[in-house]
C-alpha cells in the first residue's frame, strides 16, 4: 500500500515539519490507487523511441476524454490525433520547436469546437446567438481542459507519460492551416504522449503551499509574500535536486513570462485570430 501522506508532502516538496511547513497527515489506510496515481503526476518530455502506441491506445484515451463532465451536455471540443511523422515535425515547429513532440508516437491538438453548434443551430433554424459570446469560448476551453486531464490521467494509469503545449497558441493560424481546422474550431492546446524513458525519468515537482491557494470561506491573501518567498525556496531545493542550481527562483521566472508581449510568445496575437475564425467574443 503507498503511504498517501507522505505522497501530499511529496507534492509540497516537504520533507521535514515544521510550524510553516507541517507535514500531511491522513488516518485513513485504505488503498487509493487513483489518488496514488494523481498525486505523482509529473510531465513527461522523455519519450522511449517508437512509432506507435498499442493498438486502441487512442481510442481509449479519447473515451477517457469524453468521460469528463461536459456544461450542459454540450461538448464543445474536439481533439485531433497526429502521430503521422512528418505532420508531427511540422506541429513541432509550430509549437516552439519542441523535440519532445516529434519524439512523442502520439500528439493530440485539444480544440474549443463550436462548429458542432452552429450546425446544430442551422439544422434547427435557431439563429445561435450564444455562441458569439465570449461565454462559449470560455466554456468550450473549460471543457477541453477537462477532457485533456482525463486524457492525461488515463495514460498515467496505462503506464504512459504525457506534456501538455501551450505553445500550440503560438502560431494559431498556422496551426489551423496545418490540422485543416474549420471555422469556430481552434487549437487550444497540444499533449504530447509516449512511453516514459526510463533511463530519463522525471520528477514530480513540488506545488504552492496550500495556505498560497486554499481560501477558506472567502479570500485571504495575508499570507501571500510569505508563501511565494517559501515557494521559491522550495523549487530552488527542487532544481538543485535535478542538476539545475542555476534556475532563476519562482516569482523572478513567472514575472518575467508575463513581462512583455514577447514574452507570450506569439500570442497577443490570439483575439485577432479568435476572431477570424469566427469566434466572436462579444
Ligand atoms: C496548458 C499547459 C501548457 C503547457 N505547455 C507546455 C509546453 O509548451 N512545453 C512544456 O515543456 N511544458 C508545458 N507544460 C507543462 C508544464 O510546464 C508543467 O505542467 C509544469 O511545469 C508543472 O510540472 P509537472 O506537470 O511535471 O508537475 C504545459 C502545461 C499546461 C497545463
Amino acid at each position: 500500500m503507498t503511504d498517501i501522506p507522505a505522497l501530499v508532502n511529496a507534492r509540497y516538496g516537504i520533507t521535514n515539519g515544521s510550524e510553516d511547513n507541517a507535514p500531511h497527515s491522513f488516518s485513513d489506510t485504505k488503498s487509493h490507487p487513483a489518488l496514488e496515481l494523481l498525486l505523482q503526476h509529473k510531465s513527461v518530455r522523455q519519450f522511449l523511441p517508437q512509432e506507435t502506441l498499442p493498438a486502441g491506445t487512442l481510442e481509449l484515451l479519447v473515451a477517457a476524454a469524453q468521460s469528463a463532465a461536459t456544461s450542459s451536455n454540450l461538448q464543445t471540443w474536439s481533439v485531433v490525433a497526429t502521430q503521422d511523422v512528418k505532420r508531427k515535425d511540422e506541429a513541432a515547429r509550430l509549437c516552439g520547436d519542441q523535440d519532445f513532440i516529434r519524439a512523442a508516437p502520439l500528439f493530440l491538438v485539444f480544440c474549443a469546437d463550436l462548429s458542432r453548434l452552429t450546425k446544430a443551430s442551422q439544422q434547427h433554424q435557431t439563429p445561435g446567438v450564444g455562441l458569439e459570446f465570449t461565454e462559449m469560448f470560455l466554456m468550450a476551453s473549460v471543457d477541453a481542459s477537462l477532457a485533456a486531464q482525463n486524457v492525461v490521467v488515463a495514460a498515467e494509469a496505462l503506464g504512459l507519460g504525457a506534456c501538455y503545449v501551450g505553445a500550440a497558441r503560438n502560431r494559431p493560424r498556422e496551426v489551423a492551416e496545418l490540422l485543416h481546422l474549420p471555422l469556430r474550431v481552434i487549437a487550444l492546446f497540444g499533449l504530447a504522449i509516449g512511453v516514459p524513458d526510463p533511463a530519463q525519468p522525471a520528477s514530480v515537482k513540488p506545488r504552492l503551499s496550500q495556505a498560497e491557494v486554499l481560501h477558506r470561506e472567502t479570500w485571504d491573501d495575508g499570507a501571500q509574500a510569505r508563501n511565494l518567498s517559501a515557494y521559491d525556496e522550495t523549487l530552488d531545493d527542487f532544481n538543485a535536486r535535478q542538476s539545475r542550481a542555476d534556475a532563476p527562483k519562482w516569482t523572478y521566472r513567472s514575472a518575467h513570462r508575463i513581462a512583455t508581449v514577447e514574452s507570450l510568445h506569439g500570442r497577443d496575437i490570439l483575439r485577432d485570430v479568435l476572431q477570424e475564425r469566427g469566434f466572436d467574443l462579444r
